[in-house]
């Protein structure tokens, strides 16, 4: 008997790596990773002991995994990507979604080159490295991968403070692009998905808040969108992920998807 499409697992058998895995976005898409079916789910972080309590919950070593892994050294990059490579025997998703936010309300009148380099090499080079190197164990391998970064809505639009952070977004949005252009002939699938404002740890920081004013961080941006009545959590993040690393979206590259109840459409 065939199995109803109302409870196919969208990635049986994969290996997915997810960096920024151990919190917020990263952390809500490595567990519906392996609610559909992913054999493995690498959470690569910085945060070793939140990375670990997670991949303890979803399944130590049986379905997840934590690899400590900085993401502006590329050579923990490298070494995160081999070793999974070496442990998992492939690599078909690599979910690059590590990012921070910027450390002031910064303009380019006060620009800080020390900080714009340090936000730049993990939201910039870092997310390029993860997709070289993903991308070449997938080349390597003879999969046809499916890669996945986290950009944001600030990649597509300006603002009048965090000139660093939204220069970042821009640039993972370009990498997609020609990465998705010079991979297509391996077969390999370069997506963003570019959320509007989540409640995450990143947000909550960033606003001067903590974990009880979530509810709070919503009203705030709410005006800001035409969508009413469908408050953004990590959650709808993560399935607009899963569609991205899935089949489903087998011919979709170099896609941008918005998810921000309209509020680029609106702006
Ligand atoms: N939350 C939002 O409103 C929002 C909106 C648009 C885009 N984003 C993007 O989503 C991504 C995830 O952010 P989040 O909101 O879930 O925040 P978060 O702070 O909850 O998670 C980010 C994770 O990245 C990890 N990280 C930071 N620096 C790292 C490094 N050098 N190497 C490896 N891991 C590192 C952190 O430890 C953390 O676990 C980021 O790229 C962010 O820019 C977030």
């Amino acid at each position: 008997m065939s199995e109803s499409p109302m409870c196919r697992k969208k990635l049986e058998g994969k290996v997915a790596i997810v960096t920024g895995g151990a919190s917020g976005i990263g952390e809500v898409t490595a567990r519906l990773f392996a609610n559909n079916g992913a054999r493995m789910v690498v959470i690569a972080d910085i945060q070793d002991e939140l990375g670990q309590k997670i991949a303890k919950s979803i399944g130590w070593n049986s379905t997840a995994t934590y690899i400590h892994c900085d993401v502006s050294d590329e050579e923990q990059v490298k070494a995160m990507v081999e070793w999974t490579v070496q442990n998992y025997k492939q690599l078909d998703i690599m979910f690059s979604n590590a990012g921070v936010y910027s450390k002031s309300n910064q303009t380019i009148l006060d620009l800080d080159f020390p900080s714009f380099e340090h936000l730049f090499a993990i939201n910039v080079r870092g997310m390029a490295a993860c997709v070289k190197h993903a991308a070449s164990a997938m080349v390597e391998g003879h999969v046809r991968g499916s890669i996945v970064c986290t950009a944001s809505v600030a990649a597509s639009c300006g603002a009048k403070k965090h000139i660093d952070y939204f220069m970042s977004k821009h640039a993972v949005l370009g990498m997609v692009r020609s990465a998705s252009k010079q991979l297509g002939v391996h077969g390999i699938r370069v997506n963003c998905v570019s959320p509007y404002v989540v409640a995450t740890p990143l947000t909550l920081q960033a606003l001067g808040m903590d974990a009880e004013q979530a509810e709070e961080v919503e009203k705030i941006f709410e005006p800001y969108v035409v969508l009413k009545e469908a408050l953004l959590k990590a959650k709808h993040v993560a399935d607009a992920v899963l569609f991205l690393a899935s089949d489903d979206s087998e011919c979709v590259t170099g896609h941008n998807l918005v998810v921000d109840r309209g509020y680029l459409g609106a702006s």
